[in-house]
């Protein structure tokens, strides 16, 4: 039985980070002419309501993405990262404008193009609901009621040839940790040229530790880890971190959240944050 519900969470510091990366990510994979698809396992509701009772009883967007003074992030910047973040900020502001945000389905039919086809899978039926709402009419993209897990291999290699695959559980059961590790291993032994981003929850450092050494002795190669932390790690003080473990990133997103993260751990959590940009295959 499900209950997680991403309206408690939308736009907190974990969403900064994973958004980010996927904007980025697609944006580069967008340089090239040649149709692109990209599949969204654990697709969400699609689009949250900063005013919505869920989002003030937790304030995560006020902490998060709320908190972030775009104009001080990009002062000085190189040019790559500097468009990367103002990628960001532009697909952004509509939402933010009218004090909503965007989840990573709406952030990426605003950055594929009319060719490219998306597919979201979302297995709780209120949020697949609102999923099939919020997306309705763009005839780009495919919803499904659906296990993502269960469903990811059958739909690669894509006619399309070239993918991205976001996997972005609630981890709400023991064995996603598992789960997700077993799912970027098969995709890359399916198809070794899929950039994958998954995302992790640091609740406890141990799954997270887990989780890289398993993907350290798959057969995966270029596997980099990407962390923003707003509070020490500890047991029982909720999600104090998030990453994302990418397959195949663009090359040039490393050097880009070199430069970024520092700043933005900064603006949201100067005493206690951390970041961590690591080539993972290199160790
Ligand atoms: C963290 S949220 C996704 C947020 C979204 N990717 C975003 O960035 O806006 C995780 C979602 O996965 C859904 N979910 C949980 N288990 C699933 C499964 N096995 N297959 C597909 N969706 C699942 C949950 O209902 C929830 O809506």
């Amino acid at each position: 039985m499900l209950s997680y519900r991403h309206a408690y969470h939308a736009g907190n510091h974990a969403d900064v980070l994973k958004h980010l990366v996927l904007v980025s990510t697609l944006h580069y994979a967008t340089r090239k002419a040649s149709p692109l698809f990209y599949l969204d396992t654990h697709g969400g509701a699609a689009l949250y309501f900063l005013q919505s009772e869920q989002a003030l009883k937790t304030g995560e967007a006020a902490n998060g993405i709320r908190k972030i003074d775009f104009a001080a992030l990009g002062a000085g910047l190189d040019e790559e990262t500097r468009n990367g973040l103002d990628l960001y900020a532009a697909a952004l502001k509509p939402f933010l404008d009218k004090k909503t945000y965007p989840g990573s389905p709406l952030l990426a039919a605003h950055m594929l193009r009319r060719n490219d086809h998306l597919h979201l899978c979302e297995l709780h039926t209120v949020e697949y609901q609102l999923l099939r709402h919020h997306t309705d009419g763009d005839p780009r993209i495919a919803c499904e009621h659906i296990d993502g897990y269960q469903r990811a291999l059958a739909l690669l290699p894509p006619v399309q040839k070239r993918a991205v695959v976001l996997i972005d559980p609630s981890y709400e059961t023991n064995d996603e940790f598992r789960r997700t590790v077993r799912l970027v291993v098969d995709i890359n032994q399916r198809m070794r040229s899929a950039q994958i981003l998954l995302w992790y929850p640091v609740v406890g450092r141990g799954d997270v530790d887990r989780m890289i050494a398993a993907l350290q002795r798959s057969e995966v190669r270029d596997l980099w880890q990407f962390e923003l932390g707003v509070a020490p790690d500890q047991i029982g003080h909720g999600l104090t971190a998030s990453g994302m473990l990418a397959v195949n990133p663009p090359y040039t997103l490393p050097g880009q959240l070199r430069a970024l993260l520092p700043r933005i751990q900064e603006q949201l959590a100067p005493a206690y944050g951390h970041w961590v940009v690591k080539n993972l295959f290199a160790e």
